[in-house]
């Protein structure tokens, strides 16, 4: 429908979306995903999907769960059903403490705000930060919903470019100057310190210190956010940024990754003026956080040697990482390079020069493999010669078979390449022969 003049209203039969014209400035920016759009054939059983990010949750002591959930409403379920804190439950944020401390941070439980997952921590800490035309610096590639988040609050993504020991220093440093020169204003640094999605790269002891160090003299605010820290195929976590600046760091954890997605629990640990802020920007959007999904999360971590459920999924993770880095070794071309995750979830893969992963995402699909193409994490374009594969649902098996389809697929991309100039539609965007998509 369009406003017409003043009590009108015109239906548009020729749009598809009938309101078009009513829907605020900013819904601009909202278009679903490449994820989102490849979802659904992704998850046909006979494509082997290297796309999705989810957790394998299937090693999960299931009947413990529950017997936890039917003790929790048993004998707390007048609580557990009911409104709660809007900052999060206090004992969940005690235990939440117990948690960064694993990775060498101290904090106080008035300083934790209990999110609907991670994603809500990014979403509330723009929300109270950022206006339209503010910037936001991320890394080169970056975690596609943090990306539609920022857009959606109409904010400028400014990215710095990383290499395989996560972001660059000097990158960091000549984005905050460019983007000083241009007149802008920064609100924060958005950064993946650990197992990077979609890079799969962590930043090296050395560069945490210049990252801190350049960011303190620049005056900018570091928002880090941590879904991954503790699953390291290393002996010991990485050490969180926060653990060696509290001012300066906004922390974001989540327990999607360590126990289950589905309970959306996630937080964020602020400094206490923005911990405020945080609060009260939770309580407009849900009032509190589900009551009940924290209460089962803290029973899980006070019942259950979860630590141990973690180190099972670390196991089970770098089993399918070392599918993955193999099956690559062996069949891939030698002029396509990718990183060497020692944690989480992801290998960043960079094709043979004059391909391009977007546009051959349906010839993969149609050889029954998927993955998502290096653009979704890129706010301008960039990304075109590469592809996250996820490596954290398939069997080490189907790994082996979705790498010999790809590989299957980019021989004849090559081909094509070869014959022709270009391999099927040519490169979209700046990136397309961008040096800065390849971190190996
Ligand atoms: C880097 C990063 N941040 C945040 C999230 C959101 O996680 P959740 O909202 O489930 O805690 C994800 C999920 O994949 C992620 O990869």
């Amino acid at each position: 429908m369009s406003e017409t003049g003043p009590g009108q209203v015109r239906r548009s039969s020729t749009r598809l979306d009938s309101y078009v014209d009513r829907y605020a400035a900013r819904t601009q920016g909202m278009t679903a995903s490449e994820i989102r759009a490849l979802f659904s054939v992704a998850s046909r059983p006979e494509v082997v999907s290297l796309a999705g990010g989810m957790p394998n949750i299937s090693g999960l002591p299931l009947d413990v769960v529950g017997k936890a959930v039917s003790t929790l409403v048993r004998d707390h379920g007048a609580v557990a059903m009911q409104y709660g804190s809007g900052q999060g439950d206090p004992r969940l944020r005690e235990q939440i403490c117990d948690v960064m401390r694993l990775e060498g941070v101290e904090a106080h439980p008035d300083d934790v705000v209990v999110t609907v997952g991670s994603q809500q921590a990014v979403d509330l800490v723009t929300r109270i930060f950022c206006d339209p035309g503010d910037v936001v610096i991320c890394e080169a590639p970056s975690y596609v919903g943090a990306l539609g988040v920022f857009r959606a609050y109409e904010v400028d993504v400014v990215h710095a470019e990383m290499d395989r020991h996560g972001l660059v220093p000097d990158a960091l440093r000549q984005a905050i100057a460019a983007t000083r020169a241009a007149g802008k204003r920064i609100k924060f640094l958005y950064t993946i310190p650990n197992y990077h999605n979609p890079a799969g790269v962590s930043l090296s002891p050395e560069r945490r210190a210049e990252v801190l160090e350049i960011c303190r003299e620049a005056d900018i605010l570091i928002l880090e956010d941590n879904p991954y820290g503790l699953l390291g195929f290393g002996d010991e976590p990485h050490r969180a940024l926060r653990a060696d600046e509290a001012e300066g760091v906004i922390y974001l954890g989540s327990f999607s990754k360590t126990f289950a997605p589905g309970f959306r629990v996630g937080w964020a640990l602020a400094p206490h003026a923005v911990r405020e802020k945080l609060v009260l920007a939770q309580e407009s959007a849900t009032l509190c956080p589900p009551s009940f999904s924290q209460m089962v999360v803290s029973a899980y971590l006070e019942s259950h040697d979860w630590q141990g459920q973690v180190k099972e999924f670390r196991e089970m993770y770098r089993e399918r990482r070392d599918a993955l880095l193999e099956a690559l070794e062996d069949m891939m071309p030698p002029t396509a390079s990718w990183t060497v995750p020692d944690g989480g979830f992801y290998v960043w893969l960079t094709l043979p020069e004059g391909l391009d992963a977007k546009a051959m995402l349906p010839r993969a699909v149609t050889a029954r493999v998927a993955y998502v193409p290096g653009t979704a994490f890129y706010a301008d374009g960039f990304g075109a010669r590469s592809m996250r594969l996820s490596y954290c649902y398939p069997t080490p098996e189907r790994i082996r078979e979705g790498v010999r389809r790809l590989v299957g697929v980019i021989e004849e991309e090559l081909e094509l390449h070869q014959t022709f100039g270009t391999a099927g539609r040519p490169g979209v965007g700046r990136g397309y022969e961008s040096p800065n998509t390849d971190l190996t």
